[in-house]
């Protein structure tokens, strides 16, 4: 017996609503996908990119991993961001954190999770650069508040010292870098402000270009 019917079902009767309300989206789709933004964020299933900004399929390019991280020896991760940003020319970049993120508090704890641990790591980082500002918060909900939207700021720049950025700016293409985080407790996004859009805004040791 296939287990997966009930997801089948709702597929079935999902592409039958679009097709009513719109007939010709899925051709539209199936010849082009023409989407302004890039989203880096969580893998967790409470943070699903479209719905929560309320986009259509073929609106938002998404990568997601756990804790929303950028990596720079991820060629997942940059595969993503190059292909949106070189061939897709999506104008915005929005990396998406959350509070309650659970990537955030397995970096956070000091417990052994195996292999999981060597990619939190990256979040033990912004932790351990960070640890005045943390320790000096009165509990550990609001140092974890604090670490995920560090967490966000700091794949902000990860983002923008990629020769990917630095390469669209350079050619003089429009585009821009966000940083986010999400409420899991009233669905509400927070914009941290901390967009950057140009080449100036980043330190001139990470810059490839003069
Ligand atoms: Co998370």
């Amino acid at each position: 017996m296939n287990t997966l019917d009930g997801l089948l079902d709702n597929n079935r009767a999902w592409a039958s609503r679009v097709k009513t309300s719109d007939p010709g989206f899925f051709e539209k789709l199936a010849a082009q996908q023409n989407p302004e933004y890039l989203w880096i964020g969580c893998s967790d299933s409470r943070v699903p990119a479209n719905q929560i900004v309320d986009l259509l399929p073929g609106e938002i390019f998404v990568h997601r991993n756990v804790a929303n991280v950028v990596v720079h020896t991820d060629f997942n991760c940059l595969t993503v961001l190059q292909y949106a940003v070189d061939v897709l020319k999506v104008k915005h970049v929005i990396v998406v954190g959350h509070y309650g993120c659970g990537g955030i508090l397995a970096a956070y704890e000091n417990k052994d999770n195996g292999l999981a641990d060597n990619w939190l790591r990256n979040i033990k980082d912004v932790q351990y650069r960070n640890s005045a500002e943390l320790d000096a918060l009165p509990d550990e909900e609001a140092r974890l508040d604090l670490l995920c939207e560090l967490n966000v700021k700091t794949q902000v720049s990860h983002v923008c010292h990629t020769t990917i950025a630095q390469r669209a700016w350079s050619r003089g293409q429009e585009l821009a870098v966000h940083g986010w985080v999400y409420s899991l407790k009233d669905g509400l996004l927070k914009d941290l402000d901390c967009t950057v859009d140009t080449v100036e805004q980043i330190p001139k040791a990470y810059r490839v270009t003069s």
